[in-house]
């Protein structure tokens, strides 16, 4: 198909917590129109085996490819380590993947001891395996599964007195082994920055890739000539096919012209 510099980017996660870089991305280029997946439906794939996520994520594609999307952005780290390779070889279309930034963590710590709190799926897989073990020599690097975090974010718990309990179960023990950089391997995770705070004060640097990625989209884009040249503010479609109710939460109407719906896909 010939892509067209009006046609929207696509993004998908597993639900709600790629908003985090939908966000980066309408911030970064507010003239693209855009068309965002939360497959709450299926969340949380960090527990799901590879062909799950792989499967997931080819329905999320063609869903997206169907409504003409020139781009896909997986926004989401269990999808793209587990998943990305797979897409690229299936469909001639850019895709940009989100993975946990060790790099920024290896250059930036000074006690030598990175933390990295990320799902099952992305911590288990054959790409971060890899990209990891280039800095096993350097850096001490504590990797700890953020297990049932997505799930309370999924139910708008973001402050709820379990998410602090169970933070502070994965956090205390990164802090007593002195690590002095936090690396957030999983969309989700920014909306835990307040709370994560809470309980690390100051002792850790926080490191996401949000901006890193929407970063990397204008690049690929302008790379393709695929970048939008009309002036418009962009147009946003917002589907979950789960409730919407924490979508609204977390986006609500913070930017313009952005539609949130309950849709089957
Ligand atoms: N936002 C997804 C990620 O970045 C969450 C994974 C899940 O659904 O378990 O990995």
């Amino acid at each position: 198909m010939v892509q067209s510099a009006n046609f929207p980017i696509g993004i998908f996660d597993s639900g709600v917590g790629g908003t985090s870089i939908w966000k980066e991305i309408v911030t970064l280029l507010p003239n693209e129109n855009t068309i965002y997946l939360a497959d709450s439906k299926n969340a949380p794939y960090g527990e799901k085996s590879k062909d799950e996520i792989i499967e997931l994520s080819i329905k999320n594609t063609k869903f997206l490819l169907n409504q003409n999307c020139k781009i896909i952005v997986v926004a989401c780290n269990t999808a793209t380590t587990n998943a990305i390779k797979t897409l690229r070889q299936k469909y001639d279309i850019p895709f940009i993947g989100i993975e946990p930034a060790i790099k920024p963590a290896a250059l930036s710590t000074k006690t030598n001891v990175v933390g990295i709190l990320a799902t099952k799926g992305t911590l288990n897989s054959e790409l971060f395996e890899s990209t990891s073990s280039l800095f096993k020599e350097k850096i001490t690097i504590i990797e700890t599964i953020g297990k049932g975090l997505v799930d309370l974010i999924e139910n708008g718990e973001i402050n709820s007195p379990e998410m602090s309990k169970l933070l502070a179960t994965y956090l205390q023990p990164m802090l007593e082994q002195n690590v002095d950089c936090l690396v957030l391997g999983c969309t989700h995770y920014p909306y835990l920055i307040p709370q994560i705070r809470k309980i690390v004060g100051n002792k850790m640097q926080i490191i996401d890739s949000g901006l890193a990625v929407a970063k990397q989209t204008k690049a690929i884009l302008e790379k393709n000539n695929l970048l939008q040249v009309n002036m418009q503010k962009g147009k946003h479609q917002l589907f979950s096919n789960s409730t919407i109710q924490v979508l609204e939460m977390l986006v609500g109407n913070q930017i313009a012209l952005t539609e949130i719906k309950k849709r089957d896909f």
